[in-house]
């Protein structure tokens, strides 16, 4: 049995059964992952926030989506060649007048401020994930989640299955999403399987992957089913027609607006 996003929220959810998440924050406003498009966030009084980590050289969890920093910052090179103190010289706010100066999170410190303001998505990128299980991007993440006591309010999710398996292997009560990626599971594979053998708590996957015959396989197995990344008001209905758990937006505040005035689904 999955677990929804809507149980991990702070506040009761804008629509019942359902999670509005900021995608990298309220990103189509404010430099993505970033503490002002966090703050942004929760200012929206959106459910929950999506941010993307990966690793600093020196093995600091960092929020950034990209393994290049030239998106974000216009710099050269990879995150995982730089050390914490070298990345937060660049811009990350660069590409946004009005939050020009803006540095990368720690993602201590995104969890320091949406700690009992805002649910958390913790995606784990996969160029931060080794084999082992212990003392990877995995543990690191889940010891600074304890640290400020938002077990109860944050779901991790990977397109990597083994950072999943990590994961549940470290404390089985993490809560985790697969991200579906085509090209590791056969297409004969439903997302029921998928996520019983990683023994996940949702299913995640983009607007154009998701299937009536996905959704009541997910249905049949109690599994939640998040979609990303969703912009436009008129498949954010029809989606939330279809019984859909939450949807990823950078567009949070208009999510919300359609969240609020769909009329309810028979789940
Ligand atoms: O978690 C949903 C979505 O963020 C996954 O894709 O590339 O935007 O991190 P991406
Ligand atoms: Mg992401």
């Amino acid at each position: 049995m999955g677990r929804p996003y809507h149980s991990l929220l702070y506040n009761p959810p804008a629509r019942a059964g359902f999670a509005v998440i900021a995608h990298r924050g309220a990103s189509a406003y404010l430099p993505e992952n970033t503490l002002v498009a966090l703050e942004g966030a929760i200012g929206m009084e959106v459910d929950m926030a999506e941010i993307d980590v990966l690793l600093s050289r020196d093995g600091v969890p960092v929020v950034v989506h990209n393994e290049r920093i030239h998106r974000a910052t216009g710099g050269r090179g990879r995150v995982a060649h730089y050390t914490l103190a070298e990345l937060k010289r660049f811009d990350f706010g660069y590409r946004f007048r009005q939050s020009r100066g803006e540095r990368i999170p720690t993602l201590e410190e995104a969890l320091e401020l949406c700690a009992g303001r805002i649910a958390l998505n913790i995606e784990i990128k996969t160029g931060a994930v080794r084999d082992q299980v212990l003392g990877g991007v995995e543990e690191l993440c889940m010891d600074l989640v304890y640290r400020r006591g938002m077990e109860a309010h944050v779901v991790y999710s990977s397109f990597d299955p083994r950072a999943l398996l990590h994961l549940k292997i470290i404390d089985p009560s993490a809560a985790t999403a697969v991200l579906y990626d085509k090209r590791l599971y056969p297409g004969s594979l439903a997302p029921g399987a998928i996520v019983e053998h990683l023994r996940a708590d949702a299913f995640n996957c983009s607007r154009d992957e998701i299937s009536a015959s996905w959704m009541d396989d997910c249905a049949a197995h109690g599994i939640p089913v998040n979609i990303y990344t969703v912009d436009d008001e008129k498949t954010m209905r029809r989606l939330m027609a279809m019984g859909v758990g939450g949807i990823f937006s950078n567009r949070p505040d208009v999510l919300r607006k359609a969240a609020m005035e769909a009329p309810p689904t028979a789940l």
